[in-house]
């Protein structure tokens, strides 16, 4: 609540003398209060200091409800001198008399009916005859009113959920606080399209401030209410009929639960949390919205035009023009934004000009804003021309093309310095837009000079920057290879069997099965979730056991599963990764029962992020590692839907100078390359079953469908007949509807699938070739073999089916107790 107002004495005494005064009558039993009222009953706000809370509010309960589970209130919250009341709904748990005063301990507010009119003291709530629920001033005005008028009300009640409820005759309910959300979400409560939580203005103004989540059919979507409203978030996936919160579940997200007394809040930063009373205080629990660009998507993280590199905010124009343009609001809290030192004014639009910020992206990444196919100068023109436009964001298109996409901004709240997400974007620059006080000063072409050695600086800072990881890598890579490895910061953990068999609940919960052992699910205690794979019976591999753990735990990449730990204990030989919400991706793709189909849009997400994943083994990391068995059942998918190799063990390391080296033969019937049979074997191998699953995803089927026809039965057999015939989309998963509507992005993804299948394995795109194709970077390769179906590999994969045994026998012990098929 507000602070700033000088403190109002007479509220001090008066609520002095209603501490007393309720000391008296409450000392014992707070709770004696009633959770039901009936019509033709008024309350008045005489707050007492009932709250204990750090600013020290006050509270004028009117009813109660809850001796177990949480407890709630509803009544007049107030800030410390009384100026400025609530009427709401707090959650609470504990209270206690201190010195014969009562002290609910932390209430919180979840619900207010007047969030932007706040009263005084002496105002007051009616529940009127008419059955209206009305608050008003303490001069009578009329500020708030639930609008029911005329309507058969009986009562109000405090529900056990902390729904306030007007009901009538046969306790129907006629209004419900549930129905009208503010920021705040209980157990129990539905967000559903349609309605929006607005999150406060600060933590001390409860007034609706400039955030807003709503549940739409696009998704949940976050905004920042500007003009138009700006998205920063936007989840993955549409979770289909999910939007209540309730028993560890919100929207497609699990959240741990150690009791009920728990609420979802949407913070006035526009983060959205979930608070758990853990018998002292309320305590955040889990965080749900996660920008892609982390903490520094937050529109307003730095404030409005802060720039936020790693967390830390700067201004604009800092270094290079020694902040002639933009001044920070507060030297101590930098996190409060900048302003233009003078501001954009359109009288002097001819005096405006423009400060380029390179690497910089803005959080709104709503693709329909921008305007595609638009040049650098026309972007820049067009904001220039448009006095209300305060900055233009320009996305080179790349591959040497002038057009790209531009998004013009009336307002500029937090600017994200993109050097540090290079991979995640791509490569944009922001025009700020600025205003010369004194142009006689300052002549253009300065400013062009400024900012060419301004960009000169920036790069030259980014290759140091670069210089510097690489050089620390290689540092660190040494020291990894000397010390042991259970020294190592940042490698697995080394457990004992007695504590994964703890942390397992005694291996009670099976994720999966598969060749060489069990899946079980786990949880760390520290509550995040594992996934412990058992791999039975390898006593005797010992030293080259914990070279291999080696291996995979130094590699760190978003789109490779994480090896968090492992046990190597007499005979028992476990290895502990992430857990993955989601599982394989096979149950999504190949039409499992209780998954929806997924829009085209996750599916071109999950292709890219397991091309990213297989393009770091290949070319990023300090040996190339060759997976050898990409397939759907070895991608793991989150939460929100990110894809995750996995199991890249029965991959043979190599030296990078060294690009071919003869094997025997690996990986899975059906996605194995032709050239298996001539034993020249290079990371190409995994390019092809890459094309196997690209075209699995896009056409919802297995490679090989034995429960089918013939001549349906195999994929690359169709694919080869369709493309004779261009009908392509024939072949096209049209189980979720929006595959037809993305036609044409889903016949170039068939054709990238194809470049991948090629049977000559020289033609085959390296996977960071295929990440640049699928960013639109680069444009696929259009002269295609679309021979790649040779019926002798098929019928070699057959029979290598049937000698799955031999095949695994013959495999190299050490490679592949690391990653059976599952
Ligand atoms: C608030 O609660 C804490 C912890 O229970 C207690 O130490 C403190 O005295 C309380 N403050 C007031 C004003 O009662
Ligand atoms: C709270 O914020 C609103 C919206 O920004 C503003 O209009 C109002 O004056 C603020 N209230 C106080 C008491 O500062
Ligand atoms: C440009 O001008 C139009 C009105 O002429 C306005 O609606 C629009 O929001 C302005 N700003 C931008 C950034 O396009």
């Amino acid at each position: 609540m507000v602070l700033h107002r000088r403190p109002d004495y007479a509220t001090i005494l008066l609520a002095g003398m209603l501490i007393i005064y309720f000391s008296k009558s409450l000392s014992a039993q707070i709770l004696n209060y009633n959770s039901t009222a009936y019509v033709s009953t008024s309350w008045l706000n005489h707050p007492s200091q009932m709250a204990n809370t750090t600013d020290m509010a006050f509270l004028a309960p009117i009813l109660i409800r809850g001796n177990n589970g949480p407890r709630f209130v509803c009544g007049f919250y107030c800030n410390m001198y009384g100026s400025s009341c609530l009427f709401g709904v707090l959650i609470f748990q504990n209270f206690h008399s201190h010195k014969n005063i009562p002290f609910m301990q932390f209430p919180q507010l979840v619900w207010s009916a007047n969030r932007n009119y706040p009263v005084q003291t002496h105002a007051a709530l009616h529940l009127r005859q008419d059955g209206d629920l009305v608050i008003t001033e303490f001069d009578g005005t009329v500020v708030w009113s639930s609008n029911t008028r005329g309507k058969p009300v009986l009562g109000l009640n405090l529900t056990e959920t902390g729904n306030l409820v007007l009901f009538g005759k046969n306790n129907e309910t006629i209004w419900q606080s549930f129905d009208h959300p503010t920021d705040s979400l209980l157990w129990g409560q539905k967000l559903v399209p349609g309605q929006k939580l607005i999150a406060s203005v600060s933590q001390t103004n409860l007034s609706r401030g400039l955030f807003s989540l709503a549940v739409t059919f696009k998704g949940l979507l976050a905004h920042i209410e500007s003009n138009p409203p700006q998205r920063y978030y936007k989840s993955g996936f549409y979770a289909n009929n999910s939007f209540e919160f309730n028993r560890g579940r919100f929207y497609g997200w699990d959240i741990p639960y150690n009791s009920s007394a728990q609420f979802l809040k949407f913070e006035p930063d526009g983060h959205l949390k979930v608070f758990e009373w853990d018998g002292m205080n309320w305590r955040q629990i889990a965080e749900l919205l996660k920008p892609e660009a982390g903490d520094c998507g937050f529109p307003m993280v730095c404030g409005r035009y802060g720039v936020c590199s790693k967390g830390q905010c700067g201004c604009p124009d800092a270094v290079k023009y020694q902040s002639k343009f933009f001044r920070q609001m507060d030297s101590k809290h930098p996190n409060l934004g900048c302003s233009p030192v003078t501001s954009i004014s359109c009288d002097n639009a001819k005096d405006q000009s423009f400060i380029e910020l390179k690497n910089s992206y803005y959080f709104a990444f709503d693709s329909s804003l921008y305007d595609h196919g638009t040049e650098l100068g026309e972007c820049k023109t067009s904001c220039l021309q448009n006095c209300t436009c305060k900055a233009a964001l320009f996305a080179y298109g790349g591959n040497g093309t002038l057009k790209g996409s531009c998004l013009l901004l009336n307002e500029v709240f937090s600017i994200i310095n993109n050097k540090n997400h290079m991979e995640l974007f791509y490569d944009t620059s922001l025009f700020v837009k600025v205003q010369f006080s004194d142009v006689k000063n300052l002549s253009h072409r300065k400013v062009i000079l400024a900012s060419i050695l301004g960009a000169l600086f920036a790069s030259l800072s980014i290759v140091g920057s670069c210089l510097v990881v690489v050089k620390k890598r290689f540092q660190g890579l040494k020291e990894i290879e000397m010390d042991f490895l259970d020294q190592v910061p940042g490698m697995p953990t080394r457990y004992s069997y007695e504590m994964l068999k703890y942390l397992t609940k005694n291996f009670s919960r099976k994720l999966g099965e598969g060749g060489f052992g069990c899946v079980y699910e786990g949880i760390l205690e520290n509550g995040t979730k594992i996934a412990v794979k058992c791999l039975d019976g390898f006593g005797q591999v010992k030293d080259s056991f914990l070279v291999e753990v080696k291996t995979i735990g130094s590699i760190h990449h978003v789109n490779l599963v994480k090896l968090v730990g492992y046990c190597h204990e007499k005979s028992h030989r476990l290895l502990v990764y992430e857990f993955m919400a989601y599982g394989s991706l096979d149950t999504w793709v190949f039409g499992g029962k209780e998954n929806l189909p997924l829009p085209w849009h996750v599916r071109r997400k999950i292709i890219l992020d397991i091309a990213k994943g297989l393009a770091y083994l290949h070319e990023e990391c300090s040996h190339k590692i060759i997976h050898f068995d990409v397939k759907p059942q070895n991608i793991l998918l989150d939460e929100h839907f990110n894809a995750k190799v996995c199991d890249f063990g029965l991959s043979k390391l190599l030296e990078k100078d060294q690009s071919r080296v003869v094997t025997k033969m690996r990986g899975t019937p059906g996605y194995l390359a032709p050239e298996w049979l001539n034993n020249i074997i290079t990371e190409k191998v995994d390019v092809y079953s890459f094309g196997v699953v690209v075209l699995e995803i896009v056409c919802g089927r297995k490679n090989v469908d034995w429960s089918r026809t013939e001549e349906d039965r195999h994929l690359l057999s169709i694919f080869k007949i369709k493309a004779a015939e261009e009908k392509l989309q024939d072949m096209v998963d049209q189980k979720s509807e929006d595959m037809l509507v993305h036609i044409e992005e889903v016949l170039d993804m068939m054709r990238i699938a194809a470049w991948c299948l090629q049977s000559d394995f020289t033609k085959r795109p390296s996977m960071s070739l295929v990440v640049k194709t699928l960013e639109g970077l680069v444009i696929a390769e259009t002269n295609l073999d679309y021979n790649f179906t040779n019926s002798s590999v098929v019928r070699m994969a057959v029979v290598a089916d049937q000698e799955q045994e031999a095949v695994d026998a013959a495999t190299p012990l050490l490679s592949s107790i690391l990653s059976g098929p599952r």
